[in-house]
């Protein structure tokens, strides 16, 4: 099948330009869609961990190759600053403090620490050799480039094994905005429609608007839109009428975090969208790369809720909607309980119960060995 085009790249790094311009990374700020597209070109890591907190960039694997070219972006700006003085000592340190710094911005979506780690340890193989300030750069920049490129890889193996799940005229609902502006490729819940789509499947996509910032209606609308893959949306409130009335085949959803007992951290809203859909026995899909998986959580309890800015809740689009002074909730993430989940479709396969153990498997697999 030919492969599936992206109209749009949410991320990307620039080199810096003999002098001229310094090496950026540049992202679509997603803050400003549906109603304008934004190019945002970030030269420090300050911006890139400020981007990442106000979801200018967002979706667990998109964020985790951010704050990866964040830390090259880090080397660069430091190396700029300083100068030919710059020592190797004082850039494994700053490699240290800008790492702690990303990590700090989101805290439920384990791609993030995941890709830090992976840059860290890059980092600590490059310095153990005879290195130098420029080697340690380059070799950071390879490894975030690997882990941008592996993303999208996974992406549209995920959509492949995702698509085989959906038949031709089948309705479907999706949480949230898991597609090619949450990853590097095609997205994670969203690529087997694409692949689906673009395979000639009839499909119609109902997409729950996401409050409380409306990712849905925002950003995956836009997206399927630019795609041409029908869809309707919907508010949340109306996702179990659809079910009961809509012909809703099966629901597919991403995750920012899964435990290891198959637990599925993901958007405020996913919880109640699993339970309705086991009401009316709806198949629910959860669609997610290996890079998303915490094997040391052994329960979806350990996963650590963010918790937003109440602002969100009490206003649309800088519009209050509630009065003055209430009190206000704002998880930006729920834990859906590995008993609602029909499968977990990763780039390795398809994981079905007992999670425990298929995770695992999946997790040690490469592509090649897939299991379903
Ligand atoms: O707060 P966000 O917009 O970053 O939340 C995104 C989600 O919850 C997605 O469903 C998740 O990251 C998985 S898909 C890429």
């Amino acid at each position: 099948m030919a492969e599936y085009q992206q109209t749009m790249r949410a991320v990307w790094w620039e080199d810096e330009d003999e002098g001229r311009r310094p090496a950026a990374v540049c992202m679509i700020d997603q803050s400003q869609l549906p109603q304008q597209v934004v190019h945002l070109r970030l030269t420090h890591e300050r911006e890139v961990a400020e981007a990442i907190k106000m979801l200018r960039v967002r979706g667990a694997p998109l964020i985790g190759i951010t704050a990866a070219y964040g830390i090259v972006l880090a080397l660069y700006r430091l190396a700029r600053e300083v100068g030919p003085a710059l020592s190797l000592e004082q850039a494994r340190e700053h490699v240290r403090n800008v790492s702690e710094m990303l990590a700090g911005s989101r805290p439920t979506a384990v791609n993030l620490s995941w890709a830090i780690e992976r840059m860290q340890t890059r980092a600590q193989q490059e310095l153990a050799g005879d290195t130098s300030v420029a080697l340690l750069t380059s070799a950071l920049l390879v490894e975030a480039r690997a882990i941008d490129d592996e993303d999208r890889v996974a992406c549209s193996n995920m959509g492949i094994y995702g698509a085989e799940l959906i038949a031709d005229g089948d309705a479907l609902l999706t949480h949230c905005n898991t597609g090619w502006l949450a990853t590097a490729g095609l997205g994670t819940a969203l690529a087997p429609i694409y692949v689906a789509h673009q395979a000639g499947k009839r499909l119609h996509l109902f997409v729950d608007e996401t409050r409380p910032i409306l990712q849905g209606a925002r950003l995956t609308a836009w997206e399927l839109q630019r795609q041409g893959v029908p869809f309707t949306l919907i508010t949340d409130n109306m996702a179990g009428h659809f079910m009961r009335h809509g012909g809703i085949k099966a629901v597919f959803v991403g995750a920012d975090r899964i435990a290891a007992n198959g637990d599925v951290a993901n958007k405020i809203g996913t919880y109640s969208v699993a339970v309705l859909a086991q009401a009316h026995q709806i198949p629910f899909y959860v669609v997610a790369p290996c890079s998303t998986i915490d094997l040391h959580l052994a329960s979806g309890e350990l996963i650590p809720i963010e918790q937003r800015d109440p602002a969100e809740v009490t206003t649309l689009r800088g519009t209050s909607i509630a009065p003055a002074g209430v009190q206000v909730a704002n998880p930006a993430f729920d834990v859906t309980p590995h008993t609602y989940i029909t499968a977990i479709i990763t780039e390795n396969g398809v994981a079905r119960p007992p999670y425990d153990v298929t995770l695992r498997r999946v997790c040690t697999l490469r592509n090649s060995e897939r299991v379903c």
